[in-house]
């Protein structure tokens, strides 16, 4: 399959690229670079540097290269930016969709898979989070993201659009053969926030409240490979062939993990000891989100390589010891 990645140089986007080429697909990645990387994807991939909300050159990459299904992983996903900036996320994570989404119409590519998340079901109304819970998004990332969800349906039902769309939990990890990996420039994720606070790289992890009602009082997430969430984007291709398909997958473990047993495990895989303080809530977060991805494994066949957080965080290991510096090591 001829596979546009917009999104292909960001974190989640070159995993996929990568997985797709290991599945026998011609992925074609189209990206801003504002903050994906050049390096993260191999130079024998045709590479677009452009945005996605660029109709003419959506349209020029669809007939050149014969595209026959887009992925989107382009969306902006600094949560608390985008409560401060909200526009910001409405015009990227949103808007230019709807652009994209229209020239896709008019060049006739029918097939969309998209970069859902779990943040569209806001606090959970109840725990494993299954796919047909309600979803009340509590910042405009996750508005953003639900906004496109609706907008996929209603282009489903009036013109035989089919996509699916994978709500992830914590993306995390990086790829087995420790090319590349996550680099994200600010980093605000857990994984490499800890790895970078054992190697001293970065002054002591703070943990975001230790007085939540969970076992220990920090949040639980569920952590999920980036290499796991990638296959499932492949799995789901003859899914699409039926226009009109309308797909919604949750992405997870379904195995909760503690901001201290993330610690934990960082400890027990580096043999280094994270230094800690123990600081605030940080606004926004509920305290625990995790999947239940039954519907992903019944239907897609969908199996987690990765199932014990020790073998997420060893491959991230991997990633961080070689790229101190991320993309710039
Ligand atoms: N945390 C800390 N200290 C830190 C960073 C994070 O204690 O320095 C805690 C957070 O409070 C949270 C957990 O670690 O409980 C995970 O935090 P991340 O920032 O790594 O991930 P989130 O669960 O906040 O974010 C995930 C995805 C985002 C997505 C968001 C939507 O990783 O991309 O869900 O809710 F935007």
């Amino acid at each position: 399959m001829n596979t546009l990645v917009i999104g292909g140089a960001g974190y989640i986007g070159s995993h996929c690229v990568r997985q797709l080429e290991l599945a026998g697909h011609t992925p074609v990645v189209l990206d801003n670079l504002v903050f994906g990387h050049r390096k993260a994807v191999a130079p024998h991939i045709k590479f677009y540097d452009g945005n996605l909300g660029d109709a003419a050159l959506l349209k020029e990459i669809f007939e050149k290269e014969k595209i026959d299904l887009v992925m989107h992983f382009a969306a902006y996903a600094y949560v608390g930016e985008s409560v401060t900036d909200p526009l910001k996320y409405y015009d990227n994570n949103f808007a230019k969709v709807v652009t994209l989404l229209q020239a896709m119409k008019d060049s006739g590519v029918s097939k969309f898979v998209f970069s859902s998340t779990c943040a569209t079901y806001g606090v959970p109304e109840k725990l494993p989070i299954t796919e047909d819970l309600s979803q009340s998004p509590i910042n405009p990332y996750g508005q953003t993201k639900l906004d496109v969800e609706t907008m996929l349906k209603d282009c489903a039902r009036a013109h035989g659009l089919s996509f699916a769309a994978f709500r992830y939990f914590n993306a995390a990890g990086a790829a087995e053969d420790g090319t590349i990996g996550e680099a994200h420039d600010p980093e605000t994720h857990l994984i490499p926030l800890v790895i970078d606070a054992a190697t001293g790289r970065r002054g002591p992890i703070t943990i975001f409240g230790t007085d939540y009602p969970t076992p220990d009082g920090t949040c639980l997430r569920d952590y999920v490979h980036v290499d796991d969430l990638s296959r499932a984007h492949i799995a789901v291709f003859e899914k699409l062939d039926t226009p009109g398909t309308a797909l919604f997958y949750n992405l997870g473990t379904g195995t909760p993990q503690s901001v201290n047993e993330v610690i934990s495990a960082v400890e027990e895989v580096t043999g280094l000891t994270v230094p800690k303080v123990i600081g605030e809530r940080r606004a926004g977060d509920p305290p625990a989100l995790y999947a239940d991805s039954t519907k992903a494994r019944e239907e897609l066949g969908w199996e987690i390589k990765y199932t014990d957080i020790r073998g997420i965080v060893e491959t991230a290991w991997k990633w961080h010891k070689n790229h101190p510096e991320g993309y710039n090591s």
